[in-house]
């Protein structure tokens, strides 16, 4: 197939990136494609950091081939000829079995100046991340990969223009690389028959926390929240009703039994001030305490920022102190922390500051009591 036809293809199984933000693979495929520049890259984004997700990790260390072919492929369809798999250093088994993949990749064809017989080139190299969550961001991952401090860069430029060394450079997660085998496979119509609305396909959902049957389950986007938590998972593994679960990672909503008829899709989970992220569905039972739990956010926050933007690096800080506040009986707190929280979603550079808000704000929305908010202090957020 041509660059051009494989592009088309991807762009047609609507393959949005599973990394979190959902952004068109195809799309991004083709900015870089378009692109010039001496030299492309691809780099796949395995520092898979989200609380309860293991989804990468299983893919590379059961199917590391999948993974290769669905890079190799990003490869032919750019016109990059290098790629570099960012793998976080908590993973050694992982690390282990890609690397050895590759030799055998290489040695079989898939890898090298000849790829298949195509008479384009592309090969891969693994790299070792060194344990910060914000290195997954991906313009923080390209400076780390560059041997530079985890630092976020400021978009423009992309990275599909100006990424790996300033060169156009693909970013995609390691779910969003290993779907692309099977799109080539069935076709994208296939795969485009499965999902709801703009999410099409399928997604391994990680379900983890206090659950009687923890896992990973592979379905097609739609199924209700409340399917995977109670059916799927078997409900709380201490017995006790649910509470929360936790969708998308450390900056995903804090979401409540009410809202388990929301669908598992992007725009679904949106409406409900909610995001999927990579998936991770973490669940607690009715003795999880939000106010702690909103407490945990803003200092995982203020631990992981990269220090870059104010509202993140001060705000996560301040966030703290303000929940302590909160949680010691100051209800005057409670707008204080809400106007911080618009501040750290409008001002922050990157998603680790800017969706911080979200477990907070949902676990102040969806649990008033625990913060003590009475009718005239939710008036006044
Ligand atoms: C703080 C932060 C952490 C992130 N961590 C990851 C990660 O571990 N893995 C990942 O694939 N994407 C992560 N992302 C998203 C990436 O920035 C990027 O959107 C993704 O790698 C693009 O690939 P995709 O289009 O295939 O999803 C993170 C984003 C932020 C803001
Ligand atoms: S939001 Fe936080 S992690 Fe992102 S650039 Fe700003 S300081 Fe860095």
């Amino acid at each position: 197939m041509s660059a051009a036809d494989i592009i088309e293809e991807v762009t047609a199984s609507g393959l949005r990136g599973r990394g979190g933000a959902g952004f068109p693979t195809g799309i991004k495929w083709k900015t870089v494609s378009e692109a010039t520049g001496p030299q492309k890259y691809i780099v796949c984004n395995a520092d898979e950091g989200d609380s309860g997700t293991f989804a990468d990790r299983m893919i590379m260390e059961g199917d590391p081939f999948c993974l290769i072919e669905g890079m190799a492929i990003a490869g032919l369809a750019t016109g990059s000829t290098r790629g570099f798999v960012y793998i976080r250093s908590e993973y050694p088994d992982a690390i282990k079995v890609m690397a050895r993949a590759t030799v055998i990749a290489r040695a079989e064809g898939v890898l090298g100046a000849d790829v298949m017989g195509s008479g384009k080139a592309f090969d891969l190299e693994i790299r070792v991340g060194a344990g910060a969550y914000v290195c997954g961001e991906e313009t923080s991952l390209l400076n780390s990969l560059e041997g530079k401090r985890g630092v976020v860069r400021a978009k423009p430029p992309l990275p599909a223009l100006e990424g790996f060394m300033g060169r156009p450079t693909v970013v995609n997660n390691v779910l969003s690389l290993a779907t692309i085998p099977v799109i080539f496979e069935k076709g994208a119509a296939h795969y485009a028959s499965f999902g709801l609305g703009r999410s099409k396909g399928t997604m391994p959902v990680q379900i983890a926390g206090n659950v009687a049957r923890g896992g990973l389950f592979e379905t097609a986007f739609g199924m209700p929240l409340g399917e995977l938590v109670n059916e799927i998972a078997g409900g709380t593994a201490t017995g006790r009703p649910v509470k929360a679960v936790q969708v998308g990672g450390p900056l995903g909503a804090y979401m409540p039994p009410s809202k388990f008829d929301t669908p598992f899709a992007y725009e679904e989970f949106d409406g409900q001030g909610g995001l999927i992220g990579h998936a991770g569905v973490v669940v607690f039972d009715d003795s999880a305490d939000m106010v702690q739990m909103a407490r945990f956010a803003m200092e995982f926050c203020a631990v992981e920022s990269c220090g870059k933007c104010t509202p993140c690096r001060i705000g996560a800080v301040r966030g703290v102190e303000t929940i302590d506040r909160i949680a010691a009986g100051d209800t005057t707190a409670i707008p204080l922390l809400t106007d911080l929280c618009e501040t750290m979603k409008d001002g922050s550079l990157c998603a680790l500051g800017g969706f911080t808000p979200y477990p907070v704000m949902s676990a102040l929305q969806n649990f008033p009591d625990e913060f003590g908010a009475t009718p005239a202090t939710q008036a006044a957020e």
